[in-house]
């Protein structure tokens, strides 16, 4: 039996967010720019290649495997690499196969996605005001997510909503957010919003920086929270509100970091494993890969790339400037 995977701070690496394409139907201003420049479809690892590389991560223990992109949904023939992953599943090595989408595409693949093995997915939605929301991802329908969201759940997914916090954006739908995921029965998760991208700092996107404790203050005037011990496997923390039974999630990059319990590393549609959303160090997984067909020396070079996971990332805005911020755009890594 092989040594599951260890990074320096003696922190297991379990989970792996895999994005499969670069390409998305959406623009949301905190992930992409408006003028993207997409990468030549040679470039991408091809489906085989996909699962050779997460298939060689499974060996050495990842035991929750997300798929994500740009949105994976607009990756032709996704369902047949989805399909390939499920073999994981039915032995036992991978604990759980999902993906992170924006809905826009999820009405057409839930039932078939279900069918592989998929149990719950995480939906990107940051309002319910279909002008809004037009707004956000530049010319996005939320009708589309609201069906895929319909055809998850007949699906029998269960669906977590991710919201960016947003303010002057969403402040206002805190509540009635809560109430419509309640609701439906689906949990949700606010994420503080990240310094990525070239344009952070020169729009007002900083303005926009909306920090969770507020958040959950703003919360606990409706409800009475209880704090969750808890987790997903991801960075996020819960609590319950006791009026409804509902659980609502934070994630906190800048008010409350997670590094510490960090268990994810992120591999990109070319290949290329960050160690860590918020540094710029990267492996190129795509040479060792296509060098040779000795999954050993893959394996040794997923090894070496662990081996430099640096202890986090340096994001802060505190003191009204903002620090550690990345030219790179969310989509390049899926979130
Ligand atoms: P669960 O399995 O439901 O817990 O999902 P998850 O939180 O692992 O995945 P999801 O794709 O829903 O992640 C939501 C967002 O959280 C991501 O898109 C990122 O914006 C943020 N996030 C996830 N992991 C990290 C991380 O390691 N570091 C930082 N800074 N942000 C992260
Ligand atoms: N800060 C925080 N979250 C972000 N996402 C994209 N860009 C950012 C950012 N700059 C989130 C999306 C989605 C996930 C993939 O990443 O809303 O939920
Ligand atoms: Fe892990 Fe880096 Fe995210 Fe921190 S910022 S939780 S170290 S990926």
């Amino acid at each position: 039996m092989t040594a599951p995977l260890m990074d320096p701070f003696a922190r297991p690496i379990s989970y792996l967010r895999l994005s499969v394409t670069d390409r998305c139907d959406f623009r949301c201003a905190y992930c992409m720019s408006e003028n993207m420049t997409f990468l030549p479809k040679k470039e991408l690892l091809t489906l085989e290649e996909l699962d050779r590389i997460s298939s060689a991560f499974v060996r050495l223990g990842v035991e929750k495997l997300r798929i994500t992109g740009g949105e994976p949904l607009v990756r032709r023939d996704i369902l047949t690499y989805f399909r390939a992953m499920s073999r994981h599943l039915e032995s036992g090595a991978l604990k759980e196969l999902t993906l992170t989408t924006n809905g826009s595409q999820l009405h057409r693949f839930a039932q078939d996605l279900a069918d592989a093995g998929v149990r719950r997915v995480n939906i990107s939605l940051d309002t319910l005001d279909a002008e809004k929301f037009a707004r956000v991802t530049r010319w996005g329908r939320l009708d589309n997510v609201l069906r895929g969201i319909d055809a998850a759940q007949a699906a029998g997914l269960r669906v977590k909503i991710n919201a960016v916090a947003l303010k002057g954006f969403n402040e206002a739908e805190l509540i009635p957010m809560t109430e419509w995921a309640g609701s439906r029965d689906m949990d949700l998760t606010w994420i503080e919003v990240m310094p990525m991208g070239e344009d952070f700092g020169t729009d007002d996107r900083l303005g926009q920086y909306w920090p969770l404790k507020d958040l959950r203050a703003r919360l606990a005037e409706t409800y009475t929270l209880t704090d969750l011990a808890e987790r997903s496997g991801g960075p996020a923390r819960y609590v319950r509100l006791e009026e409804t039974g509902q659980k609502i999630g934070f994630i906190t990059p800048l008010t409350h970091n997670f590094c510490e319990s960090c268990n994810r590393v992120r591999l990109t549609c070319t290949g290329e494993l960050y160690m860590c959303l918020g540094q710029e160090d990267r492996a190129d997984l795509r040479a060792p890969l296509r060098a040779s067909s000795d999954d050993d020396l893959l394996e040794e070079a997923i090894r070496a790339a662990i081996a430099r996971k640096p202890k986090g990332h340096d994001f802060d805005y505190s003191r009204q400037t903002v620090s550690g911020q990345m030219t790179r755009h969310m989509s390049h890594t899926g979130g």
